[in-house]
């Protein structure tokens, strides 16, 4: 167990308590559920998880077309026509392959599966075998356990699950972590410069609390976010450079005076664009507008990565980011640490301004099924 759980802390920035009592109920032989929004690291932790315990990990996406046959396995149609039904022409499915290899099963997204298969899995987490047509009972290994996911803002909702279902399961809550967290999250994913990852994690977190947005954006957005305005700010100065060399006239050629000239400002108005055309291609189909609202994904994202923009007098002179990519500046803005802002509300100088949000909006932290 201590092996499960080193090997989640090393894959995973925080969540200390959800890898150990994860760990600690697959180790006590016990199957979890696992609820939280999509984003929030719990395929990272199951993954993990698995290579620590030195078991394969056997991912199994939950959905309508899900059929107990598809789960379980099912004969090859053609070899029956020619061979009749046999051991020999049985295509195990993810459940059997995960039972007789004493392996993790992970069925995501486990409230898009259909009852009949909701059934089948739980028979083998009240019995640990299952009887397969034509092929007999089939035992699961010792080390056989199962992880289900859902998402709890999932239209399907997770009230299909049946209470027998919650009853032979242990259940863990996981919600979006700390700014910094997310901040280290993004970081180690996308490498990019720490001024530019703390705007885009701001903007990620003003998503999840807008007035006109129901769902924000997962972690995933301020990850791509970040690879995406580093790669169009660098196409962007290769190509005003570019024209600059041909024509002498790149700034006006290109309409990104910036690289060209190498106007300290004109350069950051270069960054900001790159900046605002990566925050809408990460974010605006991530989010969903809540009904009734009259604005479009793209004005709200544009208005949020707009306030996320750092105040110059937070910035201090001698780089309080420690950043040292200054095109990640450019991009992204500077920003200085603020020691005990509390994530995503400080209504902070170019932040939002406070708001008194729904009661339940901040609940989207623990999530409740
Ligand atoms: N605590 C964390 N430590 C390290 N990486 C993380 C953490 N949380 C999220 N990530 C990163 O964020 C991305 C999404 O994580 P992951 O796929 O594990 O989320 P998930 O909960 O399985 O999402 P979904 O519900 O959509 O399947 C991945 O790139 C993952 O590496
Ligand atoms: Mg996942």
């Amino acid at each position: 167990m201590v092996g499960m759980a080193d090997a989640a802390r090393a894959a995973m920035v925080g969540r200390q308590r959800d890898i150990e009592v994860v760990a600690a109920a697959l180790a006590a032989g016990r199957s979890v559920l696992l609820e939280g929004p999509p984003g929030t690291g719990k395929t990272t932790l199951l993954r993990a998880l698995a290579s620590g315990a030195g078991v394969p990990l056997v991912l199994v996406e939950g959905n309508a077309e899900l059929s107990p046959s598809r789960l379980v396995g099912h004969h090859d149609p053609s070899r029956v026509l020619s061979e009749g039904y046999g051991p020999d022409n049985f295509v195990p499915g993810p459940l059997l392959e995960a039972m007789t290899a004493g392996g993790l099963l992970y069925v995501e997204e486990l409230n898009r599966v259909p009852e009949e298969t909701l059934n089948v899995l739980l028979g083998v987490l009240s019995e640990r075998r299952v009887h397969v047509p034509r092929v007999g009972e089939v035992e699961a290994a010792p080390t056989f356990r199962m992880v289900a996911a859902m998402n709890p803002y999932d239209a399907v909702g997770t009230g299909r699950i049946s209470p027998a279902l919650y009853d032979r399961s242990c259940r863990v809550a996981v919600g979006y972590q700390s700014r910094q967290e997310e901040e280290a999250v993004v970081a180690r994913r996308s490498g990019g410069a720490p001024a530019l990852v703390a705007r885009a994690v701001r903007a990620v977190r003003a998503t999840r609390e807008h007035p006109d947005l129901r769902i924000g954006s997962s972690v995933r957005g301020a990850i791509d976010l970040v690879a995406v305005a580093g790669e169009l700010h660098a196409l962007r100065r290769a190509t005003a450079t570019t024209f600059d060399a041909a024509t002498g006239h790149a700034a006006a050629a290109t309409g990104h005076a910036a690289a060209a000239t190498g106007h300290a400002a004109a350069a950051a108005a270069a960054g900001e664009d790159s900046g605002l055309d990566a925050a809408l291609a990460a974010l605006s189909g991530r989010v969903t507008v809540r009904e009734g609202s009259s604005r479009s994904a793209e004005e709200i994202v544009t208005e949020i990565w707009e306030r996320s923009a750092p105040d110059p007098e937070d910035v201090t002179g001698d780089d309080a980011t420690g950043d040292n990519d200054a095109e990640g500046d450019q991009a992204g803005g500077a920003e200085g640490q603020q020691p005990g802002e509390d994530p995503g509300k400080a209504p902070g100088p170019g932040r939002p301004p406070a708001r008194t949000t729904p009661a339940g909006a901040r609940e989207a932290a623990t999530p409740a099924r």
